[in-house]
């Protein structure tokens, strides 16, 4: 049994991405923008998010592996998917669903350092601070939250939840046999 308690609704998400596609959109005026969204947990943000930027920008993709099926993370961080565009001078956004103990995205911020790029920023959706085990040069954060395991909105449980319009934090309740 599993309990979905609403976190953030629907519209409160559109508000959060138009004012982060907003900053964005001052921030990089003028630049070459390419926006690397990390896969699976960051495409339906990245779709929304680019489409209420007002300056052009390049999307591409890279998927890491660092949670097995379940809330719990099995520590390394893998990359099982690179990019494909050419970032050597431009200016990137990394954009993740969720940074949590912050592996993940400096695993990545390591590599996509290696093809010289001008700037490499951070964009998540949510910023959750309790477990950071490695510091995040975060410069955009939609919502900040201390701990819970979240999903709807491309956050997943096992895959599942990807598709709910809110965000929603899972309790999984045990039932005693
Ligand atoms: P980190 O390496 O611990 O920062 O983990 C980052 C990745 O773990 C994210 O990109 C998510 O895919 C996943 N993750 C962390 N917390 C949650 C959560 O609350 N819900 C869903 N996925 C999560
Ligand atoms: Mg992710």
């Amino acid at each position: 049994m599993s309990e979905l308690i609403p976190v953030l609704a629907a519209d409160e998400i559109h508000l959060l991405v138009k004012s982060m596609a907003q900053r964005i959109s001052v921030d990089y005026r003028g630049r070459e923008l390419v926006m690397i969204g990390v896969l699976k947990g960051a495409f339906i943000f990245l779709a929304d998010l680019i489409r209420q930027l007002t300056i052009p920008v390049k999307v591409d993709f890279l998927q890491a592996c660092s949670y097995g099926a379940g809330t719990q993370s099995c520590g390394a961080v893998r990359l099982v998917k690179d990019i494909g565009v050419d970032i050597r001078q431009k200016d990137v956004l990394l954009v993740e669903d969720i940074v949590d103990t912050g592996l993940t995205v400096n695993r990545i911020l390591d590599h996509l350092k290696s093809f010289l790029p001008a700037s490499v920023g951070v964009c998540t959706l949510i910023d959750k601070r309790e477990r950071r085990a490695a510091e995040v040069p975060i410069a955009y954060a939609g919502h900040v939250t201390e701990k819970g395991f979240l999903v709807g909105y491309g956050l997943d449980c096992d895959e599942a939840y990807r598709n709910l319009p809110g965000i929603y934090q899972l309790k999984i309740q045990v039932v005693e046999p």
